[in-house]
Protein backbone atom coordinates (compact mmCIF):
# COMPACT_ATOMS: atom_id res chain seq x y z
CA UNK A 1 0.00 0.00 0.00
CA UNK A 2 1.39 3.90 -0.80
CA UNK A 3 2.08 5.51 1.61
CA UNK A 4 0.96 9.35 0.73
CA UNK A 5 1.58 11.75 3.23
CA UNK A 6 0.81 15.52 2.45
CA UNK A 7 3.64 18.15 3.05
CA UNK A 8 0.71 19.72 5.44
CA UNK A 9 0.73 16.22 7.26
CA UNK A 10 4.44 16.96 7.42
CA UNK A 11 4.40 19.70 8.43
CA UNK A 12 1.77 18.99 11.21
CA UNK A 13 3.89 16.38 12.64
CA UNK A 14 1.07 14.15 13.89
CA UNK A 15 -1.06 16.79 14.99
CA UNK A 16 -4.85 17.32 13.84
CA UNK A 17 -4.04 21.56 13.65
CA UNK A 18 -1.28 23.45 13.72
CA UNK A 19 -2.82 25.04 16.80
CA UNK A 20 -2.58 21.86 18.55
CA UNK A 21 1.16 21.29 17.90
CA UNK A 22 1.84 24.81 18.73
CA UNK A 23 0.04 24.12 22.17
CA UNK A 24 2.43 21.44 22.50
CA UNK A 25 5.53 23.24 21.32
CA UNK A 26 5.34 25.30 24.21
CA UNK A 27 7.72 23.85 26.55
CA UNK A 28 10.55 23.79 23.87
CA UNK A 29 9.59 27.39 22.53
CA UNK A 30 9.98 28.89 25.82
CA UNK A 31 13.45 27.07 26.22
CA UNK A 32 14.73 28.15 22.60
CA UNK A 33 13.64 32.12 24.27
CA UNK A 34 15.85 31.82 27.70
CA UNK A 35 18.70 29.70 26.18
CA UNK A 36 21.73 31.43 25.80
CA UNK A 37 20.25 34.26 27.43
CA UNK A 38 19.23 33.03 31.39
CA UNK A 39 22.16 31.54 32.78
CA UNK A 40 21.40 30.64 35.93
CA UNK A 41 24.36 28.94 37.49
CA UNK A 42 26.28 32.31 36.88
CA UNK A 43 23.18 34.20 37.85
CA UNK A 44 22.63 36.05 34.49
CA UNK A 45 20.57 37.18 32.33
CA UNK A 46 21.98 38.40 28.91
CA UNK A 47 20.49 39.80 26.14
CA UNK A 48 22.35 41.96 23.95
CA UNK A 49 19.53 44.33 22.87
CA UNK A 50 19.48 45.05 26.30
CA UNK A 51 23.04 45.16 27.35
CA UNK A 52 23.88 47.72 24.37
CA UNK A 53 21.39 50.11 25.73
CA UNK A 54 21.39 49.24 29.10
CA UNK A 55 21.50 52.74 30.58
CA UNK A 56 18.56 53.99 28.61
CA UNK A 57 16.39 51.21 30.00
CA UNK A 58 17.58 51.75 33.74
CA UNK A 59 16.91 55.63 33.11
CA UNK A 60 13.28 54.98 31.97
CA UNK A 61 10.68 56.81 33.94
CA UNK A 62 8.30 54.76 32.10
CA UNK A 63 7.69 52.09 29.77
CA UNK A 64 4.87 51.94 27.31
CA UNK A 65 3.95 48.98 25.36
CA UNK A 66 2.40 49.10 22.23
CA UNK A 67 0.61 45.99 20.61
CA UNK A 68 -2.35 44.33 19.30
CA UNK A 69 -4.35 41.71 20.11
CA UNK A 70 -2.67 38.23 21.70
CA UNK A 71 0.71 40.38 21.83
CA UNK A 72 -0.98 43.33 23.55
CA UNK A 73 -1.98 40.99 26.36
CA UNK A 74 1.50 39.62 26.59
CA UNK A 75 1.87 43.71 27.17
CA UNK A 76 -0.36 43.53 30.04
CA UNK A 77 1.37 40.60 31.86
CA UNK A 78 4.78 42.07 31.51
CA UNK A 79 2.96 45.93 33.05
CA UNK A 80 2.83 43.58 36.65
CA UNK A 81 6.28 42.30 35.83
CA UNK A 82 7.79 45.59 34.93
CA UNK A 83 6.66 46.74 38.06
CA UNK A 84 6.83 44.10 40.48
CA UNK A 85 10.27 43.09 39.71
CA UNK A 86 11.84 46.51 38.16
CA UNK A 87 9.50 49.40 39.97
CA UNK A 88 9.17 50.84 36.62
CA UNK A 89 6.14 52.70 35.62
CA UNK A 90 4.50 51.04 32.71
CA UNK A 91 1.68 51.49 30.13
CA UNK A 92 0.09 49.59 27.63
CA UNK A 93 -1.19 50.97 24.45
CA UNK A 94 -3.43 49.07 21.82
CA UNK A 95 -0.85 50.60 18.95
CA UNK A 96 -4.05 51.60 16.81
CA UNK A 97 -5.67 53.75 19.74
CA UNK A 98 -1.84 55.40 20.69
CA UNK A 99 -1.34 56.49 17.09
CA UNK A 100 -4.22 58.19 16.15
CA UNK A 101 -3.95 60.07 19.54
CA UNK A 102 -1.08 62.64 20.64
CA UNK A 103 0.38 60.56 22.72
CA UNK A 104 2.69 62.18 25.47
CA UNK A 105 6.36 60.40 24.83
CA UNK A 106 9.65 61.67 26.30
CA UNK A 107 13.02 61.24 25.76
CA UNK A 108 13.35 58.98 28.55
CA UNK A 109 10.73 56.93 27.87
CA UNK A 110 11.77 52.87 26.77
CA UNK A 111 9.05 52.17 24.08
CA UNK A 112 8.41 48.19 23.50
CA UNK A 113 6.42 47.39 20.60
CA UNK A 114 5.26 43.84 20.95
CA UNK A 115 4.71 41.63 17.38
CA UNK A 116 4.92 38.12 16.85
CA UNK A 117 4.61 38.79 13.22
CA UNK A 118 6.57 41.90 12.86
CA UNK A 119 4.00 43.52 10.40
CA UNK A 120 1.48 44.42 12.22
CA UNK A 121 0.34 47.91 10.32
CA UNK A 122 -1.35 49.79 13.56
CA UNK A 123 2.28 48.24 15.61
CA UNK A 124 3.89 49.87 12.71
CA UNK A 125 2.48 53.26 12.68
CA UNK A 126 3.02 53.39 16.46
CA UNK A 127 6.66 52.82 16.45
CA UNK A 128 7.23 55.13 13.76
CA UNK A 129 5.15 58.24 15.71
CA UNK A 130 7.25 57.01 18.99
CA UNK A 131 10.88 57.21 17.10
CA UNK A 132 9.33 60.40 15.86
CA UNK A 133 9.15 62.37 19.59
CA UNK A 134 12.49 60.54 20.30
CA UNK A 135 11.73 57.80 22.57
CA UNK A 136 14.02 54.64 21.93
CA UNK A 137 12.37 51.87 20.72
CA UNK A 138 12.40 48.34 21.65
CA UNK A 139 11.25 45.29 19.68
CA UNK A 140 9.87 42.10 20.73
CA UNK A 141 9.53 40.01 17.33
CA UNK A 142 8.96 36.23 16.71
CA UNK A 143 9.46 36.55 13.26
CA UNK A 144 13.09 37.35 12.29
CA UNK A 145 14.10 40.21 9.61
CA UNK A 146 10.06 41.36 9.73
CA UNK A 147 9.50 45.29 9.07
CA UNK A 148 9.28 45.63 12.81
CA UNK A 149 12.66 44.09 14.17
CA UNK A 150 14.18 46.52 11.21
CA UNK A 151 12.60 49.40 12.61
CA UNK A 152 12.39 49.35 16.03
CA UNK A 153 16.42 50.41 17.71
CA UNK A 154 16.84 47.20 19.13
CA UNK A 155 15.19 44.27 20.08
CA UNK A 156 15.04 40.54 21.03
CA UNK A 157 13.62 37.62 18.92
CA UNK A 158 10.99 35.33 21.14
CA UNK A 159 12.54 32.63 19.03
CA UNK A 160 8.97 30.53 19.14
CA UNK A 161 9.78 28.95 15.50
CA UNK A 162 7.19 29.37 13.23
CA UNK A 163 3.34 30.03 14.60
CA UNK A 164 1.08 28.97 12.02
CA UNK A 165 -2.15 29.27 13.40
CA UNK A 166 -4.29 32.04 13.41
CA UNK A 167 -5.11 32.10 17.11
CA UNK A 168 -1.90 32.44 18.79
CA UNK A 169 -0.45 30.63 21.52
CA UNK A 170 3.51 29.77 21.99
CA UNK A 171 4.09 33.39 21.01
CA UNK A 172 2.17 34.60 23.36
CA UNK A 173 3.94 32.62 26.08
CA UNK A 174 7.48 32.96 24.70
CA UNK A 175 6.49 36.89 24.70
CA UNK A 176 5.94 36.86 28.51
CA UNK A 177 9.31 34.62 28.64
CA UNK A 178 11.22 37.28 26.91
CA UNK A 179 9.41 40.13 29.31
CA UNK A 180 9.91 38.07 32.33
CA UNK A 181 14.07 38.05 31.37
CA UNK A 182 14.02 42.19 30.97
CA UNK A 183 11.89 42.61 33.87
CA UNK A 184 14.29 40.81 36.48
CA UNK A 185 17.48 41.39 34.31
CA UNK A 186 16.41 45.38 34.76
CA UNK A 187 15.13 44.52 38.55
CA UNK A 188 18.59 43.14 39.53
CA UNK A 189 20.22 46.12 37.92
CA UNK A 190 18.14 48.15 39.89
CA UNK A 191 19.31 46.88 43.04
CA UNK A 192 15.23 46.43 43.25
CA UNK A 193 15.84 42.56 43.84
CA UNK A 194 18.78 40.63 45.52
CA UNK A 195 21.10 38.31 44.29
CA UNK A 196 19.74 35.26 46.47
CA UNK A 197 16.22 36.44 45.07
CA UNK A 198 17.22 36.66 41.64
CA UNK A 199 18.93 33.20 41.64
CA UNK A 200 15.90 31.87 43.22
CA UNK A 201 13.88 33.61 40.22
CA UNK A 202 16.08 31.89 37.35
CA UNK A 203 15.87 28.53 38.88
CA UNK A 204 12.28 28.70 39.04
CA UNK A 205 11.71 29.83 35.60
CA UNK A 206 14.12 27.21 34.48
CA UNK A 207 11.34 25.07 35.48
CA UNK A 208 8.93 26.49 33.79
CA UNK A 209 9.25 24.00 30.35
CA UNK A 210 8.48 21.01 32.63
CA UNK A 211 5.95 22.27 34.80
CA UNK A 212 3.83 23.19 30.95
CA UNK A 213 3.99 19.50 30.15
CA UNK A 214 2.89 18.58 33.51
CA UNK A 215 -0.08 20.91 32.64
CA UNK A 216 -0.18 19.73 29.26
CA UNK A 217 -1.07 15.98 30.51
CA UNK A 218 -4.53 17.49 31.96
CA UNK A 219 -5.45 17.30 28.27
CA UNK A 220 -8.15 14.59 29.06
CA UNK A 221 -9.78 16.56 31.76
CA UNK A 222 -9.61 19.78 29.71
CA UNK A 223 -11.42 17.86 26.82
CA UNK A 224 -14.61 16.58 29.36
CA UNK A 225 -14.89 20.57 30.37
CA UNK A 226 -15.16 21.31 25.97
CA UNK A 227 -17.90 18.83 26.37
CA UNK A 228 -20.07 20.07 28.65
CA UNK A 229 -20.15 23.71 27.43
CA UNK A 230 -19.14 23.38 23.95
CA UNK A 231 -22.73 24.58 23.48
CA UNK A 232 -22.75 27.39 25.34
CA UNK A 233 -23.49 30.88 23.54
CA UNK A 234 -21.81 33.05 26.09
CA UNK A 235 -18.43 32.55 28.38
CA UNK A 236 -17.07 34.75 31.17
CA UNK A 237 -13.32 34.63 32.11
CA UNK A 238 -12.07 35.73 35.32
CA UNK A 239 -8.67 36.36 36.79
CA UNK A 240 -7.01 39.26 39.03
CA UNK A 241 -3.76 40.80 39.20
CA UNK A 242 -0.86 39.00 36.86
CA UNK A 243 -3.65 36.73 35.66
CA UNK A 244 -6.53 38.90 34.26
CA UNK A 245 -4.96 39.55 31.31
CA UNK A 246 -4.85 35.88 30.85
CA UNK A 247 -8.69 35.57 31.68
CA UNK A 248 -8.68 38.63 28.41
CA UNK A 249 -6.22 36.08 26.55
CA UNK A 250 -8.74 32.74 27.35
CA UNK A 251 -11.83 34.82 25.94
CA UNK A 252 -10.28 36.39 22.78
CA UNK A 253 -9.27 32.53 21.96
CA UNK A 254 -12.26 31.12 22.67
CA UNK A 255 -13.96 33.68 20.50
CA UNK A 256 -11.49 33.70 17.40
CA UNK A 257 -11.83 30.23 17.44
CA UNK A 258 -15.16 28.75 18.04
CA UNK A 259 -16.97 31.93 17.56
CA UNK A 260 -18.76 31.67 21.01
CA UNK A 261 -19.18 35.14 22.40
CA UNK A 262 -16.95 35.34 25.44
CA UNK A 263 -15.60 37.75 27.70
CA UNK A 264 -12.42 38.45 30.08
CA UNK A 265 -12.90 40.31 33.23
CA UNK A 266 -10.82 41.08 36.46
CA UNK A 267 -12.56 39.08 39.01
CA UNK A 268 -12.89 42.07 41.45
CA UNK A 269 -15.11 43.98 38.18
CA UNK A 270 -17.37 41.15 37.98
CA UNK A 271 -19.88 42.63 40.34
CA UNK A 272 -20.29 46.19 38.26
CA UNK A 273 -22.04 44.39 35.64
CA UNK A 274 -21.30 41.02 34.26
CA UNK A 275 -22.79 39.41 37.34
CA UNK A 276 -26.37 40.40 35.70
CA UNK A 277 -25.57 38.14 32.98
CA UNK A 278 -25.08 34.77 35.53
CA UNK A 279 -27.51 32.61 35.58
CA UNK A 280 -27.34 28.20 35.05
CA UNK A 281 -26.71 28.63 31.35
CA UNK A 282 -23.31 30.91 32.32
CA UNK A 283 -19.88 29.03 32.05
CA UNK A 284 -17.43 30.96 34.01
CA UNK A 285 -13.64 30.09 33.88
CA UNK A 286 -11.86 31.58 37.15
CA UNK A 287 -8.22 31.75 37.46
CA UNK A 288 -7.83 30.80 41.19
CA UNK A 289 -4.49 29.44 41.80
CA UNK A 290 -3.10 29.49 45.20
CA UNK A 291 -0.47 32.97 45.06
CA UNK A 292 -2.23 36.45 44.95
CA UNK A 293 -5.59 37.37 45.98
CA UNK A 294 -6.86 33.78 46.36
CA UNK A 295 -8.71 34.56 49.51
CA UNK A 296 -10.44 37.09 47.17
CA UNK A 297 -11.01 34.82 44.15
CA UNK A 298 -12.78 32.34 46.00
CA UNK A 299 -15.17 34.98 47.37
CA UNK A 300 -15.83 35.88 43.70
CA UNK A 301 -16.00 32.19 42.90
CA UNK A 302 -19.11 32.14 46.01
CA UNK A 303 -20.79 34.81 44.21
CA UNK A 304 -21.28 32.99 41.31
CA UNK A 305 -22.15 29.84 42.35
CA UNK A 306 -24.98 31.57 44.51
CA UNK A 307 -26.44 32.65 41.25
CA UNK A 308 -25.67 28.95 39.69
CA UNK A 309 -23.22 30.04 37.31
CA UNK A 310 -21.32 26.72 36.41
CA UNK A 311 -17.87 27.38 37.65
CA UNK A 312 -14.48 25.97 35.76
CA UNK A 313 -11.35 26.73 38.05
CA UNK A 314 -7.87 26.91 36.94
CA UNK A 315 -6.42 25.94 40.69
CA UNK A 316 -2.98 25.21 42.11
CA UNK A 317 -2.11 21.81 41.98
CA UNK A 318 -4.00 19.98 45.45
CA UNK A 319 -5.66 22.57 45.80
CA UNK A 320 -8.86 21.79 47.94
CA UNK A 321 -11.14 24.89 48.78
CA UNK A 322 -12.06 25.87 44.92
CA UNK A 323 -12.47 21.91 44.41
CA UNK A 324 -15.41 21.96 46.68
CA UNK A 325 -17.05 24.92 44.86
CA UNK A 326 -16.40 24.04 41.29
CA UNK A 327 -17.90 22.43 38.71
CA UNK A 328 -14.90 21.51 36.91
CA UNK A 329 -11.07 22.28 37.88
CA UNK A 330 -8.40 22.25 35.73
CA UNK A 331 -5.08 22.13 37.75
CA UNK A 332 -1.70 23.72 36.66
CA UNK A 333 1.60 23.15 39.12
CA UNK A 334 2.63 25.33 42.04
CA UNK A 335 4.87 28.51 40.89
CA UNK A 336 5.16 31.97 42.24
CA UNK A 337 2.88 34.47 41.20
CA UNK A 338 4.73 35.97 38.59
CA UNK A 339 4.91 33.32 36.97
CA UNK A 340 2.18 31.79 37.15
CA UNK A 341 0.20 33.35 33.75
CA UNK A 342 2.87 31.05 31.84
CA UNK A 343 0.92 27.99 32.99
CA UNK A 344 -2.75 29.31 33.52
CA UNK A 345 -3.28 29.96 30.02
CA UNK A 346 -2.17 26.17 29.09
CA UNK A 347 -5.65 24.84 29.99
CA UNK A 348 -7.27 27.89 28.78
CA UNK A 349 -5.67 27.59 25.13
CA UNK A 350 -6.59 23.52 25.26
CA UNK A 351 -10.01 24.38 25.84
CA UNK A 352 -11.00 26.86 23.32
CA UNK A 353 -9.07 24.32 21.06
CA UNK A 354 -10.97 21.30 21.77
CA UNK A 355 -14.40 23.28 21.71
CA UNK A 356 -13.76 24.72 18.33
CA UNK A 357 -12.36 21.03 16.96
CA UNK A 358 -15.99 19.52 18.28
CA UNK A 359 -18.04 22.14 16.24
CA UNK A 360 -16.01 21.57 13.45
CA UNK A 361 -14.40 25.09 13.39
CA UNK A 362 -11.64 26.11 10.69
CA UNK A 363 -9.12 25.77 14.08
CA UNK A 364 -6.18 27.14 11.99
CA UNK A 365 -7.62 29.75 9.73
CA UNK A 366 -10.69 30.93 11.79
CA UNK A 367 -13.11 32.94 9.63
CA UNK A 368 -12.73 36.64 8.99
CA UNK A 369 -9.35 36.58 10.66
CA UNK A 370 -5.80 36.97 9.45
CA UNK A 371 -2.33 35.67 11.08
CA UNK A 372 -1.19 39.10 10.62
CA UNK A 373 -2.93 42.24 9.58
CA UNK A 374 -0.55 44.40 7.53
CA UNK A 375 -3.18 46.74 6.75
CA UNK A 376 -5.31 49.30 9.10
C1 LIG B 1 -3.86 39.26 14.34
C2 LIG B 1 -3.69 37.81 14.77
C3 LIG B 1 -3.53 37.72 16.28
C4 LIG B 1 -2.39 38.60 16.74
C5 LIG B 1 -2.55 40.03 16.26
C6 LIG B 1 -1.29 40.84 16.49
O1 LIG B 1 -5.08 39.73 14.80
O2 LIG B 1 -4.80 37.05 14.36
O3 LIG B 1 -3.27 36.38 16.67
O4 LIG B 1 -2.30 38.57 18.13
O5 LIG B 1 -2.81 40.08 14.86
O6 LIG B 1 -0.29 40.30 15.68
P1 LIG B 1 1.24 40.46 15.90
O7 LIG B 1 1.88 39.70 14.78
O8 LIG B 1 1.54 41.94 15.82
O9 LIG B 1 1.60 39.91 17.24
Amino acid sequence: QELQLSLDQIEKAGYDHFMLKEIYEQPEAIKDTYRGRMLPEKGLIRMSGVDDNIEKFLNAKRIIVIACGTSWHAGLVSEYLFEDFARIPVEVEYASEFRYRNPIINEDDVVIAISQSGETADTMAAIKIAKEKGAFVFGVCNVVGSSISRETHAGAYTHAGPEIGVASTKAFTTQITILTLIALKLGKQKGEISNSQFHAYLNELNTIPEKIERTLETNEEVIKVAEAYKNAKNCLYLGRGHNFPVALEGALKLKEISYIHAEGYPAAEMKHGPIALIDEMMPVVVIATKKGHYEKVVSNIQEIKSRKGKIIAVVTEGDTSVKQMADHILEVPDTIEEFTPLLTTIPLQLLSYHIAVMLDKNVDQPRNLAKSVTVE
